[in-house]
């Protein structure tokens, strides 16, 4: 075989079923749009509808085939009854992207609990549950599978964006996900199922608006990155990419800092 096409079979998605949650905006946006490029019939969940179309509709040109449902995570019914119509449409699931999360700020002594339990309803059982559903799917078929969840500099570190920006619940859930990567990837290794997880610094995406419309404080946030900048939703989707195919079999149980050194 030539190294082109040693290459292309390595990075190729093509007969893939993948599911992305959050696809409607940034990070999940960018990774089910290069996964559809990389060849993958592409799942877009989201509670965002709009967004859905328009992320979806970018993809008409693409290798790959997507399409997509309506979904709030913060309803576990409807993760039920959605995964269970994923998997009457596309036959089965072999690879999940959980990137759809929340974040709200606020001081812990005042925290509001009824917002901390919405932020972990969403944030980890929301993600525990597509993880479970998915992982189902990949046992029942007996074909192994890929899950790549977005975590955070904020779920390995919390002192690394200064003392300003108070989120306990966005914190705990964050590291819940770094844990509960590992102890899933440990659980199903033996299915062929790899759980691995990226942890974004700053990106420039919707969810860190009020310091990307800010000038100031987005450059005072980028002096803090060893190279400079925030980063693009692409930068993040390429490493979830790489995480998700084969070029990665050898991988689980990881949260691999996509940063620019933040964490270094
Ligand atoms: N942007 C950053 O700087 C940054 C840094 C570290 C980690 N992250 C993580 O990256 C992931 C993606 O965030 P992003 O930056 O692309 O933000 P974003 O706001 O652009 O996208 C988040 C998406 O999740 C969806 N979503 C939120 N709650 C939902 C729910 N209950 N049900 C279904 N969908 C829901 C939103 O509609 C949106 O489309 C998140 O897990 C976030 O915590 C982002």
């Amino acid at each position: 075989m030539t190294v082109a096409g040693t290459l292309e079979a390595r990075l190729s998605l093509g007969g893939k079923i993948a599911v992305v949650t959050g696809a409607a905006s940034g990070i999940g946006r960018a990774a089910a749009q290069l996964l559809c490029t990389l060849g993958a019939r592409v799942v877009f969940l989201d509670r965002d509808a709009a967004g859905l179309a328009v992320a979806v509709g970018e993809c008409a040109d693409f290798a790959g085939a997507a399409l997509s449902f309506e979904l709030d995570l913060s309803d576990h019914r409807a993760i039920e009854t959605v995964f269970a119509q994923i998997v009457e449409v596309c036959g089965g699931i072999d690879i999940l992207v959980n990137s759809a999360a929340m974040n709200v700020s606020g001081a812990s002594v005042d925290y509001d609990l009824e917002t901390w339990q919405r932020v972990l309803d969403v944030n980890l059982t929301g993600l525990f549950l597509t993880s479970r559903l998915s992982a189902r799917s990949m046992i029942a078929r007996e074909v192994g599978g890929a899950i790549v969840n977005v975590a955070s500099v904020g779920g390995l570190s919390a002192g690394i964006t200064g003392r300003g920006n108070a989120n306990p619940s966005y914190r705990a859930s964050k590291g819940g996900v770094v844990n509960l990567t590992r102890a899933l990837a440990v659980e199903w290794a033996a299915k062929g199922i790899r759980v691995n997880a990226v942890a974004p610094g700053y990106v420039r995406t919707p969810m860190v608006a009020r310091l990307t419309n800010d000038p100031v404080k987005e450059a005072a946030a980028a002096e803090k990155v060893p190279l400079g900048r925030f980063a693009e939703p692409e930068e993040i989707g390429w490493v979830i990419a790489f995480l998700a195919g084969e070029g990665a079999s050898m991988v689980t149980g990881q949260t691999i800092p996509v940063d620019g050194g933040l964490l270094a």
